[in-house]
């Protein structure tokens, strides 16, 4: 029987990937789904858990589902793992958007000094995940999609045993649906190649049917089309950057490249409706009211306020391909070994791939085109000092990452930051 265990079922998500188990359940026939959460997480496991056995039974589709607290039980025997875990909950996710604000700092959950703390706190509890796949269900595949997606990734590849390790993200897969609506083309006939980092990657070149499409792409950029996922102010690109950068960035990238504009305008928002954590638990609370609701049998419409909107598409896609060994290219976050040149071996990143039973192959690079060299060997180095500090709780190793983050980097504002980062935080970091 083929077993999927999704971590953090309890999640408002969750209705997604049932849609998507049921929708594909002809390629990919799912026998047995079992939501873990925690104790802390109990009602809304319940609540989810009914709601997508109401989906469930109005599909006929034959889906045994259960939910459990009781994580090593359901591990045993599964053959995929997903996790959409939130280490400290959005009340954490508040934190990380706000004190760096605070402070004068970009406020983000997965990027600047909000995405390290939350892979300081997530590092930790997706290493002893692993440790128990590694008992309890060797051969399953682990389709991570926690943020920061990349970062715990590789995390995990490093420092655990169980290398059956896949991470996912729901940009990539965006990006290339909103190309094809832009050029009025059918998705299958689009394909992008992306290179970088999760929520730090370009696409280089796009082609439909082989023929090179990048520069439409880029003229309807410059018209302000953009692809904005609900959760990033979408603020356009100037022509000289696109004609000069001749890539698609993608929307993380105003962080980076607009880094004052950005910070204005999230200030600005966090005074008019508080951090995005704030707005989100808002929606949640709507969507928790139908959720309850026992005539709602299907996912709501509602979830597309949620920026990982079609996350369940990448995921079920992923596993479709893994277990069918389909051979088709799909975006992901996995070892580069080699693929781009400037990087190193044991480093993680976001690519196309061939999808096969044997896992990802990503699809060679070759060098990084010499004017995002700096940025991207910056933001790994960045992502591999975050997860050093992790396992050794070190501060002067937490020092270092913030350092060479260039959204922090300001050497004498660190410490006033980081010092309230980790009082804030620290229940959930037991390692520092
Ligand atoms: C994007 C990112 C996800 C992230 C999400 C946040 O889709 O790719 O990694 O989790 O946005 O959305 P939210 O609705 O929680 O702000
Ligand atoms: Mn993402």
């Amino acid at each position: 029987p083929l077993k999927v265990v999704i971590i953090g079922g309890g999640s408002s998500y969750t209705p997604e990937i049932i849609e998507g188990f049921i929708l594909r359940h002809h390629s990919f026939p799912v026998d047995e789904v079992v939501l873990v959460d925690i104790e802390d997480g109990k009602e809304k496991l319940e609540v989810v858990g009914q709601l997508a056995q109401r989906m469930i039974d109005k599909s006929n589709v034959k889906i045994t589902l259960r939910w459990t607290l009781d994580r090593k039980e359901a591990l045993r025997g599964a053959d995929f793992v997903s996790t959409q875990i939130r280490v400290g909950g959005l009340e954490a996710r508040a934190l990380d958007e706000r004190i760096p604000l605070k402070h004068g700092f970009i406020g983000q959950e997965t990027n600047g000094a909000g995405g390290m703390f939350k892979a300081f706190r997530t590092i930790p509890v997706l290493l002893e995940l692993a440790d128990e796949m590694t008992e309890l269900c060797p051969n399953a595949w682990l389709i991570n999609f926690t943020n920061p997606a990349g970062i715990v990734t590789e995390a995990l590849l490093k420092h655990s045993k169980h290398q059956k390790v896949i991470g996912v993200c729901n940009i990539p897969f965006n990006m290339r649906n909103s190309v094809a609506e832009i050029l009025h083309a059918p998705v299958e006939h689009v394909s992008i190649e992306f290179i970088g980092l999760n929520h730090f990657i370009f696409g280089r070149q796009v082609l439909v049917n082989g023929v090179d499409r990048t520069a439409d792409v880029l003229a309807a950029l410059r018209q302000g089309n953009d692809y904005s996922p609900a959760n990033i102010v979408g603020l356009g690109w100037s022509e000289s950057f696109l004609n000069s950068i001749k890539m698609l960035p993608n929307p993380y990238h105003q962080y980076y490249f607009q880094t004052r504009d950005v910070l204005a305008k999230d200030l600005q928002a966090y005074e008019e409706n508080g951090t995005r954590a704030e707005v989100v638990q808002e929606v949640e609370r709507r969507l928790f009211e139908q959720y309850r609701d026992v005539s709602l049998d299907v996912k709501p419409k509602e979830l597309e306020q949620r920026g990982g909107a079609y996350y369940s598409d990448a995921a079920c896609n992923l596993m479709d391909s893994l277990y069918n060994d389909r051979g088709d290219i799909q975006t992901v976050n996995t070892l580069n070994q080699g693929t781009i040149r400037d990087l190193p071996e044991d480093a993680v990143i976001e690519v196309n791939a061939v999808i096969t039973k044997a896992g990802p192959r990503p699809l060679s690079i070759g060098s990084l085109p010499l004017h995002l060299r700096g940025l991207i060997t910056n933001l790994k180095t960045f992502e591999q000092l975050t997860i050093q500090a992790a396992i050794s709780g070190k501060y002067e190793d937490a020092y270092l990452a913030a350092l060479m983050n260039p959204l922090i980097q300001d050497e004498k504002r660190i410490d006033a930051l980081l010092e309230e980062l980790f009082r804030a935080h620290h229940l959930y970091l037991p390692q520092f």
